[in-house]
């Protein structure tokens, strides 16, 4: 199978560095960032380009563009991971357009796009009969978009909640545990890379109502936008509120949910028993799904995070391998 990568930041890189040390039958066929890129039908040697990169250079060649690699390189799937804003959903927005175009697989980490334009990219994915991937966009290592729309596939979801946003829940262990300021806790988010380029989205629930229209839209059959989540962020939490909720063996989390039948979109603080699974520590994401024939589900894992969003990537682009890439 061989691949197009735009992106070489911390995502893009994880992606290179796994398919290196599992010596993947995946050749990167174009490579771009923002400052370069490398278009080669013969395969760009991946290790050279890290290291390069790794060591403050650039990945390839200045004056070959991201556009460049959609447009001119030879690759059955288009591995969309720039660095991209979720308010226009740009520059992915238009790399994957014009790569479904091109009859090319995507795959992709963005959720911009999948939360703003998922009808018309699912349309046009269809209409030049390749795949759109995208399980990288909700709640990262964790594979709940593979498990429900396959494994789940024959259940009917009645309320899907959780934990989606990995600094916000690190912001509320952080203040309860060491009893710290929502200000420090969020300046030690921001140090460790989690937090979004502008946290605001974190923190006021932004980040946790777009994976939720991303799930609302993709999987569960709503059409939904973003203006539809009610929704209440973390900013104004003090630390006396997680001392209350502390002393009646309670805790505060930023919990996300949808009750489809009723069109119920959320985010907001909640208090919950110290018990309850979803109180999970640190940068992590939960997430309880209820269904009709296989019962509550909880799944527990890293949201973010260079290899952890690689593995979504990877799994994203081995489904295409095994499904249509190979002998075709
Ligand atoms: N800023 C996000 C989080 C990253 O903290 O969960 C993953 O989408």
């Amino acid at each position: 199978m061989r691949i197009a990568l735009l992106g070489f930041g911390s995502v893009g890189r994880g992606i290179a560095r796994v398919i290196l040390a599992k010596d993947l039958d995946i050749t990167v066929t174009g490579i771009a960032d923002s400052k370069s890129g490398i278009i080669d039908a013969a395969g760009i040697d991946l290790a050279a380009a890290l290291a390069r990169k790794e060591n403050g250079g650039p990945c390839g060649n200045a004056g070959v563009t991201p556009a460049d690699v959609v447009a001119k390189a030879d690759y059955d799937v288009l591995v969309e991971v720039t660095p991209t804003n979720v308010d226009d959903g740009e520059p992915a927005l238009g790399h994957i357009r014009a790569a479904l175009r091109r009859r090319k697989h995507v795959v992709t980490s963005n959720k911009g796009p999948i939360a703003l334009a998922y009808p018309e990219l699912r349309a046009l994915a269809e209409e030049n009969g390749v795949f759109l991937k995208y399980e990288a966009t909700v709640c990262g290592a964790i594979p709940l978009i593979h498990a429900m729309q396959e494994g789940l596939a024959g259940n009917t979801i009645s309320r899907l909640y959780g934990v989606f946003n990995g600094t916000c829940n690190y912001i509320l262990t952080r203040m309860a545990a060491e009893g710290l300021t929502y200000e420090q806790a969020l300046a030690e988010a921001r140090e460790l890379g989690y937090a979004e380029a502008d946290p605001t989205y974190d923190v006021e629930g932004i980040d946790a109502a777009i994976k939720l229209v991303i799930l609302a839209n993709t999987i569960l059959d709503m059409r939904t936008g973003l203006d539809s989540v009610e929704r209440t962020g973390i900013s104004l939490l003090t630390p006396d509120a997680l001392q209350l909720a502390e002393d009646q063996d309670c805790t505060i989390r930023l919990i996300g949910e949808i009750v489809p039948e009723a069109g119920v979109l959320r985010v907001s603080p909640r208090i919950i028993a110290k018990t309850h699974p979803l109180v999970v520590e640190g940068t992590l994401n939960a997430v309880t799904v209820e269904t009709d024939l296989a019962g509550d589900l909880t799944f527990i894992g890293k949201g973010a995070g260079s290899t952890e969003t690689a593995s979504a990537v990877i799994g994203d682009l081995l489904y295409i391998q095994s499904r249509h890439v190979q002998g075709s």
